[in-house]
């Protein structure tokens, strides 16, 4: 089954993954480009592109980063080399304690983990740009290559073709993808490792050598069918008139002949073989790869997050570097483009992210592409399923996740439809917006407010004014301690909205218990005719029935 995590990659490695049960991993972390990401939803209705805070790339020297780095230098359960040990000394020296070091541990924590998962026969690509990657491979090199693993590659990708100057310095153009193995014997698939020849942009040197055409247009060169080796006298005989040490048996050349793949240009000519261009294997590729276009604004793939990486890429990696069937593992999976593909080259996969807006995205694509079925597939860990983990997650006192609480209990309960309200000011009040149609061509407006702490009839009332400022139709409080009696008075008394196009009335505000989305599996119920986020485009012959999402709990909604 596959399986979707929410949660930090580090402790669902440790007490989920275990050792050797992954074929192969690919990951894309946070750069340590100091700065943080934002995912961008359609534009939709009177909306300017919301956006909120997919995730955080600052680092800092705290807390966590020194634990980590205790761990390391103490050889947290046998899974640091010495070599990683005392390289990570050697950068403490170097470095200082500082945002580069925190990140760094926090890499060497993580990859630490991913090599022991890896089966042998495993592989491991690590995506990052030119501004840690020399750091990044001393790391690598020192997990894997003391313990019998190996450095493959350094892959350049072309993320971007900009061409503008920069001042004094020349465009960064390019990320980096180091592959290793873990050991000699890792799974190879060479076939896939060829580009396909294009007729119209052919490297000169092939152009020339298939110089000829048949009347279809197909191109092919004249090849030699003379044996280089003289001494063969079963092979020497007369074809058409000439008598030669030929490579084939005489049937063979007869045969190929009436097919039309031998042929004598003229009379008395010696017969020379077709061989056609588009029966060859293509370029071989190496280690730059420059014809996978990067996702622009107008690519069909997109979904609106920052850092999604085109399908193409991964689906090089995960046929040349696994088979079907193995297990792929995305520890940092973003909006879920290794797993998509994984489903779509029948493998198995673990995806793993820290943000619900990415589980969300993920649920969303697979759905879109792949119909409900694929997600029925799916095992999900970490999100909330009783009162006491939505608390825990409410109290998480990490900057990196504090808005998670918010994060998920908006779009578990829109069903993955609604954005986040990332805006201070104007907008304060509102947690997160859907839109629904209300008559043709107009569509009315949904608000979600969530609270976690002490509420009171004073929240109904400060968001029934929310409302009327912010002109929604309806508002949601989502809140994780139980309503007031006077709450509930307060939200019936603001009234009912009545829906045109459903033929029925809904109360303007409700008010949702995290109890009752948990024990109950209550969802937003009022259909979301427009979808907020990008549609992922289906997968072609796949299960195409649009339905609502599951989790392990649920069948009708996560
Ligand atoms: C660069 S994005 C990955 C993009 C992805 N390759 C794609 O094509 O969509 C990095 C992701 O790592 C996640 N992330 C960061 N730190 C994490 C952690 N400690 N555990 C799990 N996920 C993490 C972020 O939330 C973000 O979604």
């Amino acid at each position: 089954m596959n399986q979707l995590y929410y949660g930090d990659n580090l402790d669902i490695l440790r007490k989920h993954i275990s050792d050797e049960s992954v074929d192969l991993c690919y990951i894309d972390p946070p750069f340590n480009s100091k700065r943080n990401y934002n995912q961008i939803y359609n534009n939709i209705g009177k909306e300017d592109s919301a956006q909120a805070q997919a995730f955080v790339d600052t680092w800092t020297w705290d807390s966590l980063a020194i634990k980590g780095f205790e761990e390391i230098i103490e050889n947290d359960r046998g899974l640091f080399t010495l070599q990683t040990i005392n390289l990570m000394l050697g950068l403490q020296n170097v470095l200082g304690d500082g945002s580069l070091l925190a990140y760094l541990i926090s890499m060497t924590l993580r990859i630490a983990e991913i090599y022991r998962v890896l089966v042998p026969t495993g592989s491991f690509y690590f995506h990052c740009d030119p501004t840690s990657s020399h750091y990044l491979k001393l790391i690598i090199d020192s997990i894997f290559c003391p313990n019998g693993g190996n450095f493959c590659n350094e892959i350049i990708w072309r993320r971007t073709t900009s061409k503008s100057l920069m001042t004094k310095q020349l465009p960064n153009n390019h990320d980096v993808i180091f592959c290793y193995q873990k050991s000699m014997n890792k799974t190879w698939n060479q076939d896939h490792l060829f580009i396909a020849y294009e007729k119209d942009n052919l490297p000169e040197k092939t152009s020339k050598k298939y110089s000829h055409q048949d009347s279809d247009g197909r191109m092919y060169q004249l090849d030699n069918l003379i044996n280089p080796n003289p001494n063969r006298p079963n092979l020497t005989y007369e074809f058409l008139g000439v008598t030669r040490v030929w490579r084939w048996t005489k049937e063979r050349m007869q045969k190929a002949y009436e097919a039309g793949i031998v042929v004598q240009t003229k009379p008395g000519s010696v017969p020379r073989l077709k061989r056609y261009l588009d029966e060859q294997r293509g370029i071989p590729i190496d280690d730059t790869w420059i014809d996978i276009a990067p996702l622009n604004s107008q690519a069909k793939e997109r979904l609106g997050y920052p850092t999604q990486k085109p399908e193409l890429l991964l689906e090089r990696i995960i046929k040349t570097s696994s088979n079907e069937g193995d297990v792929i593992l995305d520890a940092y999976c973003g909006c879920g483009t290794t797993v998509a593909v994984a489903q779509r080259l029948n493998r198995k996969w673990i995806g793993i992210d820290i943000t619900y807006q990415s589980i969300s995205l993920i649920l969303k694509r697979l759905e879109d592409t792949y119909g409900t079925g694929a997600i029925f597939n799916v095992k999900m860990t970490g999100i909330p399923k009783d009162i006491a983990s939505a608390e825990a997650l409410a109290n998480k006192n990490d900057d990196r996740t504090r808005k998670e609480f918010e994060k998920w209990s908006i779009l578990a309960f829109s069903n993955n439809r609604a954005t986040i309200n990332q805006k201070k000011g104007a907008d304060k009040g509102i947690d997160g917006t859907a839109f629904f149609i209300e008559s043709e061509g107009g569509h009315g407006r949904v608000i979600f407010q969530v609270k976690s702490g002490k509420v009171g009839s004073s929240d109904i009332r400060d968001l029934l004014g929310t409302m009327t400022r912010e002109k929604a139709a309806l508002g949601y409080f989502i809140t994780l301690k139980e309503p007031t009696k006077d709450m509930l008075k307060e939200a019936k008394a603001a009234g009912l909205y009545e829906h045109k196009i459903m033929g029925r009335a809904y109360q303007k505000i409700e008010i949702i218990s995290i109890r009752d989305m948990i024990e109950k599996g209550l969802r937003l119920e009022i259909p979301m005719s427009l979808e907020v986020l990008k549609s992922a485009k289906r997968h072609q012959g796949e299960d195409s029935r649009q339905l609502t999402l599951v989790d392990e709990r649920f069948p009708v909604a996560i």
